[in-house]
């Protein structure tokens, strides 16, 4: 089939340029994030794969549907910024890719984790301009401390698993516990506040939803122990970033470090160093020295790239071929 490929950079035109040649399908690479006013590109195609900060609201999907697209393929997880109520309302049909890889995210939790631990960040550029010193950088052991993970889906559960090898306690919240796994693991599920009060590190691997929206707010903040370390790499909504900007102001927060940010759409995956940055939150967040950003790379290894190539190429083929869905979002 003719497919629209929206947001493309250099690894995602190779992963799925590799995994096309058991497809057969036609690629068409465009760099434009998919929005109402990109949308128009997708004539003359039936699919459309978006990136995770394509913008398919009910503007978008009503020029998609008129210039003829019909199954929107995205090539990530989490699905949030799609209508997908209006998508199906208009006959349009949404498929994803559920898992690629949760090693890859829990892992870059983990670089992250481990860096503001240690702060490696700052002794990478301490050493490069010659300052040997080490006053600053005493961190703590992992070993022996509590860490707190909220959401115990794919991506939660190597992060457990991770978070065990490394000796430490841990503690989880779900909607939807599953006391057996956590027996298997060896980690325990607790009322949210209690997660919060007790771990010494808090990460978050839920979706964001409009209920898991702002899960981090000035309330649940003042409810983390002092010195605690957030991780999200998850989606950046899940943080009020105001909140946070505060709690680390008032010195409460130990560290914090991000993959998503609430505002990343039009930031992150760009090259924006030429220019004067424009968010405000964000450069605010930048200066304090306990606070690691990453511009949404969890995803970012071969594994993982292969995998969603495979995924969303094999799902475009399965509506093809008329067989059922079984990455669809409903
Ligand atoms: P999953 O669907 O396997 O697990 C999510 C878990 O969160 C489920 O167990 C669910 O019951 C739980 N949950 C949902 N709402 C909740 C709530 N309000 N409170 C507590 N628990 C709740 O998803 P997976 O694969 O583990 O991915 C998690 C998230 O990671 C994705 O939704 C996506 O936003 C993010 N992600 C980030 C990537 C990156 O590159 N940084 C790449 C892939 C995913």
């Amino acid at each position: 089939m003719k497919i629209a490929v929206f947001d493309t950079h250099s690894y995602d035109r190779d992963a799925l340029t590799l995994a096309n040649q058991q497809f057969g399908h036609e690629l068409h690479f465009f760099e434009a994030r998919l929005t109402a006013q990109t949308a128009g590109l997708a004539s003359g195609f039936e699919v459309v794969c978006p990136f995770v900060n394509d913008k398919l609201n009910a503007e978008t999907l009503a020029q998609l549907y008129q210039v003829g697209v019909r199954l929107i393929a995205l090539r990530a997880a989490g699905y949030n910024a799609i209508d997908v109520p209006e998508a199906r309302r208009l006959g349009m049909r949404v498929v994803r890719v559920p898992a690629y890889s949760p090693h890859a995210v829990a892992e870059h939790a983990f670089a992250l984790l481990l860096s503001l631990v240690r702060k490696t960040h700052r002794a990478y550029n301490r050493v490069r301009d010659g300052n040997f010193a080490l006053d600053g950088l005493v961190g703590f052991d992992l070993y022996g401390k509590t860490v707190g993970v909220i959401g115990t889906g794919r991506i939660g559960q190597a992060a457990i698993g991770i978070a065990r090898g490394f000796g430490c306690r841990v503690l989880a919240d779900d909607l939807y516990p599953d006391t057996a796994l956590a027996q298997a693991m060896g980690f325990e599920y607790v009322p949210r506040e209690v997660l919060l009060a007790q771990s010494d590190v808090v990460s978050l691997h839920l979706p964001l939803t409009p209920d898991s929206r702002h899960l981090i707010n000035q309330d649940s903040l003042h409810g983390m122990k002092h010195g605690a370390i957030l991780i999200n790499t998850s989606r950046g909504a899940l943080v009020d970033t105001m909140a946070l900007i505060q709690a680390l102001k008032s010195g409460r927060l130990g560290g914090v470090g991000l993959d998503v940010y609430e505002l990343e759409e039009g930031v992150f995956f760009q090259n924006l160093s030429d220019k004067p940055l424009q968010d405000d939150q964000l450069a605010r967040l930048l200066t304090f020295p306990n606070v690691l950003i990453t511009s949404h790379q969890g995803f970012l290894t071969r594994e993982a790239l292969g995998n969603i190539a495979q995924t969303t190429l094999d799902n475009v083929s399965a509506y093809e071929s008329g067989k059922k869905l079984e990455n669809e979002v409903s």
